[in-house]
C-alpha cells in the first residue's frame, strides 16, 4: 500500500494535468489529517465555513510549512498575508483608486483598452501556423493591463516580467532543482520590484498622472494614507496578483473549450453567455486550486473533525468547486450553469480583489480568440503543466490554425 500522503499525491507533478480524481478521494475523507499533522479540506460546505471563520488566520507569519516562506526581511507583509483589523484597514486604503464599493469604474475604463490590447495581440498572430496561447497571447494580455491600470510605463514592463517570472518560479519549483536557491532568487526579485514601484510612486508624487499609483499616493481618506513600505508591497501584490492568475484563467479556459468544440460553438452563436461561461471557467478549472497554508488560532471544529490549535490548513478549493452535495452534475462543463458560487475568487474577507478586473479581461480575452482564431485546434492534449499545484495551468498551450495540414 502507498505511504503517500493525499497533499502528496495532490501535489504529484504526474497528477497536475487531471488532479479531480483525487479530489474526489479526499472529499470522501471529509476533514482529512495528513501523517504530517497538516489538514487538507475538500468539501464545500466545510471549506465554506472556514473561509469565513475569524479564527483561521492567514497571516503568513503563522506559517510553519515551508512553502511560501520568500518574504523579504524589512518590508512588511502584503494584505492578503496579514488578519483583520490590519487586512481591513489596508485593503480599504488599496481598493479607494477604484471608487465606492461594488462600482468597478476605473475597471470599467480600461474595458476599451483591453478590447484593443487583445485585438492587437489576436492580429500578430494572423497567418501563423502554430502558436503557443500562453507566451503569444495569455500571458502580454494581463500584463499589459495591470501595467497599464498601475501606470507602469510600457518601456519598464520586461522588467516587471522578468521579477514576476523569478518570484512565480519560486511556487513553481520542481522536484530536482535547488528550492533555497529559487527562493534567495524569489526574495531578491521582491525587493528589486517593490524598489522599482516605489521609486515610481515616489515620481508620481512628484508629477501626478491618471492612474492607479497617482491616487494611491495622493488621495486621503478616513484611514489616512499607505505608509512607503505598505505601499511597496501592495503595489508588489496587486502587480503580481493582477496577472498570474489571469494567464492560467484564459489558457485553461481556452483548453476546455477546445476539448469541447460544440461548447465553443455555442459561445461563438450566443455571446451572452460569455460572462456565465467564464464563471464556470472559475468553478470548473480555476487557477487556484488550493489555498496557501491557514492557521486556526484556537482549536476549531468543522465537520466532526478537530482542527487543533496551530496546524497548517490546507483548503482546496478546486474541489469544493467539484463538491456533487454544492453542485448538480458537478463534473460537467455547463457554460449557462446558474447558481454558481464557486471559489474561483476565494470568500471571505480575502476574496479576490481583483475580481472585476479578472472577468471583464478573461471575458474579452476568450471572446477574442473565438472570433479571431481560424478553425483552432490542441496540438498536445494533455499540455505540459506548470509545476505549481497551488497556481494550476499549461505552462505552454500549443494550438494548430487552418494554415496547417
Ligand atoms: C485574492 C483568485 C485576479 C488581486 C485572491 C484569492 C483568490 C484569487 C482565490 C483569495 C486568496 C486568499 O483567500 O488567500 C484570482 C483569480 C484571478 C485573480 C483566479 C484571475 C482569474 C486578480 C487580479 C488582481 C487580484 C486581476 C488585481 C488587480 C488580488 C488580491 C487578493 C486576491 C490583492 C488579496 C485579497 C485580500 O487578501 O483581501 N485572488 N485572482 N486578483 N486577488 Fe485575485
Amino acid at each position: 500500500m502507498s505511504t503517500e500522503t493525499l497533499l502528496e499525491r495532490i501535489t504529484a507533478y504526474a497528477n497536475r494535468p487531471d488532479p479531480y480524481p483525487l479530489y474526489a478521494e479526499l472529499r470522501e475523507h471529509g476533514v482529512a489529517r495528513q501523517d504530517d499533522g497538516s489538514y487538507l479540506v475538500g468539501t464545500y460546505h466545510e471549506i465554506a465555513a472556514l473561509l469565513h471563520d475569524p479564527r483561521i488566520s492567514s497571516d503568513v507569519r503563522h506559517r510553519t510549512h515551508p512553502d511560501l516562506r520568500d518574504r523579504p526581511e524589512g518590508l512588511p507583509p502584503s494584505f492578503i498575508g496579514v488578519d483583520d483589523p490590519e487586512h481591513d484597514r489596508l485593503r480599504r486604503l488599496a481598493m479607494r483608486p477604484f471608487g465606492p464599493p461594488h462600482s468597478p469604474g476605473r475597471i470599467d475604463a480600461l474595458h476599451d483598452d483591453i478590447v484593443d490590447v487583445a485585438r492587437e495581440l489576436v492580429d500578430g498572430l494572423r497567418g501563423r501556423d502554430r502558436i503557443d496561447l500562453v507566451d503569444d497571447f495569455a500571458y502580454p494580455l494581463p500584463v499589459t493591463v495591470i501595467c497599464r491600470l498601475l501606470g507602469v510605463p510600457k518601456e519598464d514592463m520586461p522588467e516587471i516580467r522578468g521579477w514576476t517570472d523569478t518570484i512565480i518560479a519560486s511556487l513553481d519549483r520542481s522536484p530536482d532543482d535547488d528550492p533555497d536557491g529559487r527562493l534567495r532568487a524569489a526574495a531578491q526579485a521582491r525587493v528589486a520590484m517593490a524598489g522599482y514601484l516605489g521609486a515610481l510612486a515616489e515620481r508620481r508624487r512628484e508629477r501626478p498622472a491618471d492612474d492607479m499609483i497617482s491616487a494611491l499616493v495622493h488621495d486621503d481618506g478616513p484611514e489616512g494614507r499607505l505608509t512607503e513600505p505598505e505601499l511597496m508591497t501592495t503595489l508588489t501584490l496587486l502587480t503580481i496578483a493582477g496577472h498570474e492568475t489571469t494567464v492560467n484563467l484564459i489558457t485553461n479556459g481556452m483548453l476546455t473549450l477546445l476539448r469541447r468544440p460544440e461548447a465553443l460553438e455555442r459561445l461563438r452563436r450566443q455571446p451572452e453567455l460569455m460572462p456565465s461561461a467564464v464563471e464556470e471557467l472559475l468553478r470548473f478549472e480555476p487557477p487556484v486550486q488550493m489555498l496557501p497554508q491557514r492557521t486556526p488560532l484556537t482549536d476549531i471544529e468543522v465537520g466532526g473533525v478537530t482542527i487543533p490549535q496551530g496546524a497548517p490548513l490546507f483548503l482546496v478549493l478546486a474541489s469544493g468547486n467539484r463538491d456533487p452535495l454544492r453542485f448538480e452534475d458537478a463534473d460537467h462543463f455547463d457554460p449557462a450553469r446558474r447558481d454558481n458560487q464557486h471559489f474561483g475568487f476565494g470568500s471571505g474577507v480575502h476574496n479576490c480583489f481583483g475580481a472585476p478586473l479578472a472577468r471583464i479581461e478573461t471575458q474579452v480575452a476568450l471572446t477574442v480568440l473565438l472570433h479571431g482564431l481560424d478553425a483552432p485546434r490542441l496540438v498536445e492534449d494533455p499540455p505540459p503543466y506548470r509545476h505549481s499545484p497551488i497556481l494550476r495551468g499549461p505552462r505552454h498551450l500549443l494550438v494548430a490554425g487552418d494554415g496547417e495540414a
